[in-house]
């Protein structure tokens, strides 16, 4: 899609994404509990597929194409340490001191709920602590200006601004999005300033913001599973993500509880 295309929604329309969105907010929080040494990341791919068919609706990811011809296998993401989104869910069993980015994305009455949250197994390095938590807030710095009458690269700014004057670095491979009836709508959201569209933001919009950020290079590859995305230094990364409304209020965060 182009440039100006992007599909402003009713607050009824929002209503539905916040359900589908708290749905996601559920299973994320499941997932969160689950979290410890010694669980695989296939076993919280499961719990998840269940939580999301017995909510009633679809997992987002399943089958999903993006850049690859090849389908997503799985219902959830799971990153663990230097990889920055994208893992796939396996045999892998989390230890103690790592840390697990978890991707989730359903589809509930024909609208598309998306989210992601990066957990420590256990307890972590200062710095891995620290990763987590100017993650975090630069999801949040980002979420502030999402206002109406701002423009997109404001919202870049605010997290890439953040990032870098804590040390870290922001991944230019992946961006966020806007979202609604598919996982992903134009515009797309980069994380750091100055680089393609700007349009102003406006009440209606649904967006998902998704810093992904890295403790050293803001370098990436991708593995051979043609998922994966690692950072090319081998240092930590982590990823948060909410889907928010832009409403006469200000931001909504849809996809909190
Ligand atoms: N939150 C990610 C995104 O918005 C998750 C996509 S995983 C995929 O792009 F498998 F569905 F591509
Ligand atoms: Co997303």
């Amino acid at each position: 899609m182009k440039p100006g295309m992007i599909i402003l929604k009713t607050a009824r329309e929002i209503e539905i994404m916040r359900e589908a969105n708290l749905i996601v907010a559920a299973v994320l929080n499941c997932i969160g509990d689950m979290v410890r040494p010694g669980i695989t990341t296939a076993a919280l791919d499961k719990a998840a597929e269940k939580m999301i068919a017995d909510a009633k609706a679809k997992p987002a990811f399943k089958g999903y194409r993006m850049r690859n011809n090849k389908p997503y296998p799985a219902c959830i993401c799971a990153s663990v340490n230097e990889e920055v989104v994208h893992g796939i869910p396996g045999p892998r069993a989390l230890e103690e001191g790592d840390i697990v980015g978890v991707d989730v994305g359903v589809i509930y009455k024909g609208f598309v709920g998306d989210a992601a949250m990066t957990y420590a197994v256990g307890e972590v390095s200062p710095e891995a602590a620290r990763l987590l938590k100017v993650t975090q807030e630069s999801l949040y710095k980002g979420i502030e200006r999402a206002v109406g009458g701002n423009r997109l690269q404001d919202i870049s700014a605010a997290v890439q601004e953040h990032v870098e004057s804590n040390g870290f670095s922001v991944v230019r491979d992946f961006v966020g999005h806007g979202i609604g009836r598919t996982m992903h709508e134009p515009p797309q959201i980069p994380n750091y300033r100055g680089v393609g569209w700007n349009p102003r933001l406006e009440v209606g919009m649904t967006l998902a913001l998704e810093p992904m950020v890295n403790q050293g290079s803001w370098r990436i590859k991708l593995l051979p599973d043609e998922w994966t995305a690692v950072t090319t230094d081998g240092m930590l990364s982590a990823h948060f993500e909410h889907s928010i409304a832009i409403t006469n209020n200000g931001p909504v965060i849809l996809s909190r509880p």
